[in-house]
């Protein structure tokens, strides 16, 4: 055990199990060259509003700098990476997409509405769940046409209402996770009723027809099937996806360095 390990908290049989957690945190911290914080957001996410300072926390990690870089924790990215390397490296539980994206494939719909239905939930499997809808449009609009991001930022409202006539019900799952008695909140009537009057309805709602959890979940779908279609209609930046100064390269940086001081 080193000078910065003998630092740690012990872990004893005495601590709770989330004090037991923040010490094993706070030790696999003290073994890394880099001082690695959490944003405030992430803090939200367990529960807590707050954020450590910065003078406290190199008191605690003495002789460390802040990382300003990618997390020696999270798999490693290349230099320019492309869609493709977040598929691989960054985004989670890929399989709901890849499986969406090959139903409509199958169901024979077009480039646009194949990648829309492929990318529909990037934001919750690499980026943030609550109204993943709109970030997710926002992450790829600088690089695809108007149709597909619009298409994914309404696919969030159209799922709660059905359309018989495209062969759209509400979901049984949706009962199921959110109980009987769950109404949509009024910003996502709004945004359904906006919908229903924007060209790129069809689309949207094609993208709830194809998104399927449950029609196979052992089924495992290769993403070098989509390569050509990502080619094809994916602008991916000569730069790399992150630092080509879009709109959104920043939310594409921050899926990469998510753990960056500033
Ligand atoms: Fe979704
Ligand atoms: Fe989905």
């Amino acid at each position: 055990m080193g000078p910065q390990a003998a630092q740690t908290a012990k872990i004893t049989s005495e601590m709770t199990l989330s004090e037991r957690a923040d010490a094993i945190e706070e030790h696999m911290m003290h073994e890394l060259d880099k001082i690695i914080t959490k944003s405030v957001f992430a803090n939200m996410t367990d529960g807590h509003v707050d954020m450590e300072g910065g003078a406290a926390l190199q008191k605690k990690y003495p002789g460390k700098y802040f990382n300003m870089g990618p997390d020696p924790r999270l798999p490693p990215m290349p230099e320019k990476p492309t869609l493709l390397d977040y598929f691989k490296n960054r985004f989670s539980s890929t399989n709901h997409l890849l499986q969406s994206g090959a139903l409509a494939v199958k169901n024979g719909h077009s480039e646009k509405v194949v990648l829309a239905c492929l990318l529909h939930d990037i934001a919750v499997v690499g980026f943030i769940r609550c109204d993943h809808g709109y970030w997710g449009a926002q992450m790829i609009a600088p690089y695809v046409d108007e149709e597909v991001s619009e298409a994914i930022r309404m696919h969030q409202a159209l799922r709660f209402f059905p359309d018989e006539s495209m062969g759209y019900k509400y979901p049984d799952m949706y009962l199921k996770y959110f109980g009987p008695d769950y109404k949509p909140e009024p910003y996502i009537v709004e945004e359904y009723k906006r919908a229903r009057d924007s060209k790129y309805y069809e689309t949207s709602r094609l993208i709830c027809v194809n998104d399927i959890y449950a029609f196979d979940p052992n089924a495992k779908v290769n993403l070098d099937q989509f390569e050509d279609v990502i080619g094809r209609n994916f602008r991916q930046p000569k730069e790399g996806l992150g630092w080509d100064n879009s709109p959104s390269a920043h939310m594409w940086r921050t899926i990469m360095w998510p753990t960056r001081f500033l």
